[in-house]
């Protein structure tokens, strides 16, 4: 009797023990604080919406940056899959196709913003938010004196005045850092003094580009909690010229989210844990209704509708893209018929999740069958033709019933799937007419998910775990 009384006081103490741990470990994790940065939609951009005024005008223009966005992934595809032993004389003996991967097209073509506070005391711009870049760069000055101050101003935008700065450090040309490291992020040979900074030059498809220097920075973010803090030893770009007038009027530089060793994710991750997340809400909601951009634990950050689902995240298949492994896509649970080689990325095709792309891009060989399952279901509708939209199959919308479309379904590797809504497959373009969102690529490419396509969904990018998390949300 002793015996079984003192068992259950072990059992009851090793429960109690437990609840308290456990306890102990849930609150460790609530009050563990995340670096949040809101999301500022193109159209939703002070400078930029005003100029366009239907939505009509706002589809042609996302299109049109998701057209040069798709050169980008094609050309640094291209690069990627070039011998590493052969990238030198590629950047050496043609400097056009070395920049391609990385730079060009890249600048300006986001559809989101975000504030960054470089610098001590800190300097705020507005950056181009880009899963696809590896570097973090904005326009700059440093160590030109009164031009300093006279060139204070770009487009009518701030400029990062470098000198002013405390922890601005420079990353000198001869540093093994400059020569070995930022060789993939396009630093310069050139070494004229061995404190010289380590310049960089960017090239656009169409000869523009940015030049400039790498630099340490100081960060200052916000946390989840409202307090903020420090990160160090960021790689920036400091921009002093771009050529060209194709950079973004809105924005001062970009903010690089790509998987590279040098990007901000990468920095953001290792302070806040290997993981990030976004939600973006719906793209034609109102202004003040806000997206975000978490690194760290996003739990406290927004309302789950339904169950988390998970599939690899694949980080070095289609570098430094963020790729999954889709195996198919269903209409109205029927499997499209469609070539593996679409979705294999060893076999040219694959598919990679895009912030910066708007509109979902399937590969010919996955676009054809795929919008033919759906326009099936939206025959009953008439036919419209708009001039200078990308997409193929539009109609007249009156007395649409969203209800009679058959779901889309992406199906993953190992059996997530992930199923948009109704509204970010067959979008909204003008009054009375609504499109098919999926556009068509070429091949070999990979296809991209879109924004618009990610749409209320949490995703939560896990990079140590590699795994890819999405569930619906509100995203507030
Ligand atoms: C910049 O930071 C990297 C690592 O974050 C470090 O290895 C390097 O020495 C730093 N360079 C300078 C010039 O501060
Ligand atoms: C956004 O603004 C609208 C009015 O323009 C208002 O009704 C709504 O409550 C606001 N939403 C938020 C989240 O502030
Ligand atoms: C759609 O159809 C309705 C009625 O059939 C018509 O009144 C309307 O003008 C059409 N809209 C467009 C954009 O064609």
């Amino acid at each position: 009797m002793e015996g079984q009384g003192r068992l259950g006081l072990v059992f009851f103490l090793s429960v109690f023990v437990l609840l308290f741990l456990s306890q102990c470990l849930n609150s460790a994790e609530e009050d563990e604080s995340s670096l949040k940065l809101e999301l500022i939609h193109r159209h939703a951009h002070p400078q930029l919406n005003s100029r366009l005024k239907t939505q009509l005008e706002r589809v042609k223009e996302l299109h049109h940056n998701d057209m040069i966005r798709q050169n980008m992934i094609v050309h640094k595809r291209r690069l990627t899959q070039t011998p590493p032993e052969n990238r030198g004389t590629v950047r050496g003996d043609n400097a056009g196709i070395g920049m391609q991967i990385y730079s060009a097209s890249d600048f300006g073509l986001g559809q989101y913003f975000a504030s960054f506070n470089v610098g001590t005391p800190s300097q705020k711009f507005t950056l181009v938010v880009d899963t696809g870049s590896d570097l973090t760069w904005m326009n700059c000055r440093y160590r030109c004196g009164e031009r300093c101050r006279e060139n204070a101003r770009i487009n009518q935008r701030p400029v990062f005045r470098a000198d002013l700065s405390s922890s601005f450090r420079p990353v000198p040309c001869l540093s093994r850092m400059c020569k070995v490291e930022l060789s993939n992020l396009f630093s310069l040979n050139a070494c004229p003094t061995p404190h010289t900074p380590c310049g960089f030059d960017f090239r656009y498809v169409d000869g523009s580009g940015a030049l400039g220097f790498f630099a340490n920075e100081t960060v200052s973010v916000d946390l989840t909690d409202g307090r903020m803090t420090t990160l160090h030893g960021v790689l920036v770009g400091c921009s002093d010229s771009f050529k060209g007038d194709n950079f973004d009027k809105g924005a001062d530089g970009v903010l690089g989210l790509a998987n590279g060793k040098y990007s901000f994710t990468t920095k953001a991750t290792q302070y806040f844990g290997g993981k990030f997340s976004y939600c973006l809400v719906d793209h034609l909601s109102p202004k003040n209704v806000t997206n975000y951009l978490v690194f760290g634990s996003s739990k406290k950050e927004t309302s789950h509708m339904g169950r988390t689902r998970h599939t690899k995240l694949e980080l070095n298949l289609i570098p430094p893209f963020y790729a999954v492994n889709v195996v198919g896509i269903s209409v109205g649970k029927i499997m499209v018929n469609v070539p593996v080689m679409a979705w294999d990325a060893t076999q040219g095709g694959g598919m990679i999740l895009d912030s910066g792309m708007s509109l979902t891009l399937l590969s010919k060989p996955a676009y054809m069958p795929v919008m033919f399952a759906l326009e099936a279901s939206l025959t009953k509708y008439e036919r419209v033709k708009l001039d200078g939209v990308p997409m193929e199959y539009c109609f007249n919308s009156t007395g649409f019933d969203k209800t009679a479309v058959p779901k889309l379904v992406f199906h993953f590797v190992d059996g997530a799937r992930f199923e948009p809504f109704v509204k970010s497959y067959i979008i909204d373009v003008a009054v009375g007419v609504k499109c098919l969102g999926i556009v068509s690529g070429i091949w070999p490419a990979s296809s991209v998910i879109g924004n618009i396509m990610q749409q209320n969904h949490l995703w939560e990018f896990d990079l140590v775990g590699k795994k890819l998390g999405f569930t619906r949300s509100t995203c507030s």
